[in-house]
């Protein structure tokens, strides 16, 4: 079985390491003052199964008046960490209420949370200590998806959380502060995997599609999900505010699987734009087949109750990213990873790509020979920065020297070389998503607790 997780920059790695006043190249831009934080699966011990079981490690740098000031790697401590308890345990049986913590980790209402999709939120200090499980103060009763959106607007927070036993899906909003003011159960066909979804300006856009929870697989020592060719694929729209499941109206298209929205937007009155990572499908032939994807756009036509499908761009991509300030919004730029296919037909080499849908050109950085980024993310330049007057940030892998480096790059003049490279003291494993952390104007940093 390959277990590609485990081999190269995949594997994990076992110190947890704090570092001061890294080496720079290049510049880091003064306006930079906070902190990259990004999560990803890093196995205690052994081969846990799959790629997305490993439990969860923050990777995280400060930058702060022009020097990268420390370097840290924690576990999430959760509960079933501290008990030892593993995705798949002992007896090779699923536990599916093991708590990895190990996709994304944003930043809301005055904390920062480590997140996946099967469980609530943990919250960690800005140096990446566990501070605890977050439920919202017993309000959140589900899990919680990895991939909230934020309004850059109302500033609240959108999420869902799904599961394999009723509900099977629940809609939550947040107010910008924190506080969980709505939670609605929507009703879908079966227990599908759920791992992203979008918003626009009025809309709230779930995609229910054909990974299909199959317990048979809760036996097994792997994914319990796998592609149904008959479940079929749809997209539910729900109007922003305080509507109910009765609200939702849900659109039939193309059977496929989508990890990631880019993003989704009403550039057109009446037309819901939706720009997404799309796999043909997914886990048909075994749960660690990752296709080839492309980014493809569904229009839908709310009052004509169509979707129009085109694929807009043919190279595999994922990790797709906008300006956090652009979520739900007609954005004109948009960054990804773009994958090409290893020896073992996984996707080993990797640039960044940059979108401009507006004009329909892209533009790539490419990291030089055995360097590998992983998920870049767009930083402003400052408070009301125009959306091309910024840094992607991204880890690279250096196969070269089997390390690391935190890299920044002028998004406005992407294929250039880096603005900064920060050499970090160990190598970052590959992993999922990242924030930036914003000293000044960022993600709702929380205050300093008292000591
Ligand atoms: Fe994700």
């Amino acid at each position: 079985m390959t277990t590609f997780y485990m081999e190269g920059n995949f594997a994990p790695v076992r110190d947890e390491t704090t570092a001061y006043d890294l080496p720079i190249e290049g510049t880091i831009p003064t306006g930079l003052s906070g902190r990259y934080l990004r999560n990803g699966p890093n196995p205690t011990t052994g081969d846990p199964g799959h790629w997305f079981f490993g439990e969860g490690m923050l990777h995280g740098v400060e930058l702060r008046d022009g020097r990268a000031t420390w370097y840290r790697n924690r576990y999430v401590r959760t509960a079933s960490f501290n008990e030892g308890r593993r995705v798949v345990g002992e007896n090779g049986m699923l536990d599916i209420e093991a708590d990895v913590a190990n996709t994304h980790v944003i930043a809301h209402g005055g904390r920062i949370l480590a997140l996946v999709e099967n469980r609530t939120p943990t919250e960690v200090t800005r140096e990446l200590d566990t501070v605890g499980p977050f439920d919202f103060g017993g309000r959140l009763t589900t899990a919680m998806t990895a991939h909230p959106k934020r309004c850059p607007v109302t500033g609240e927070l959108h999420f869902f959380g799904y599961g394999i036993f009723p509900p099977l899906l629940t809609y939550h909003r947040a107010d910008a502060a924190g506080n969980l003011v709505q939670s609605e159960e929507i009703t879908v066909p079966g227990p599908t995997m759920i791992h992203d979804f979008a918003i626009t300006e009025h809309s709230v856009i779930f995609m229910d599609l054909p990974v299909v929870c199959d317990p048979s697989l809760l036996m097994a020592r792997t994914m319990p999900y796998r592609w149904s060719e008959d479940y079929g694929a749809r997209l539910g729209i729900m109007p922003r505010g305080n509507s109910t499941n009765a609200d939702v109206r849900w659109f039939d298209i193309e059977p496929c699987y989508v990890f990631h929205p880019l993003n989704a937007s009403e550039r057109r009155p009446g037309h819901i734009e939706i720009d997404v990572a799309r796999y043909p499908h997914l886990w048909r032939d075994g749960q660690n087949a990752f296709e080839p994807t492309t980014l493809h756009r569904w229009t839908v036509d709310v009052a004509a109750g169509t979707v129009k499908e085109e694929t807009i761009d043919d190279r595999s991509v994922e990790f797709p990213r906008v300006d956090e300030r652009l979520v739900g919004r007609p954005a004109r730029f948009g960054y990804a990873v773009h994958t090409r296919p290893g020896p073992d037909g996984f996707a080993m080499e990797t640039n960044l790509v940059k979108y401009d849908l507006v004009s329909g050109t892209t533009e790539e950085h490419d990291f030089g020979p055995g360097r590998v980024p992983g998920e870049g993310v767009f930083v402003p330049a400052s408070d009301g920065a125009a959306e091309d007057d910024g840094y992607v940030l991204a880890y690279v892998y250096d196969a070269g020297r089997d390390g690391s480096d935190l890299v920044i790059l002028d998004a406005s003049d992407f294929s250039a070389s880096p603005v900064g490279t920060v050499a970090l003291p160990q190598r970052v494993p590959f992993g999922f998503h990242g924030s930036w952390v914003d000293d000044a104007r960022g993600l709702h940093l929380p205050p300093p607790r008292p000591a």
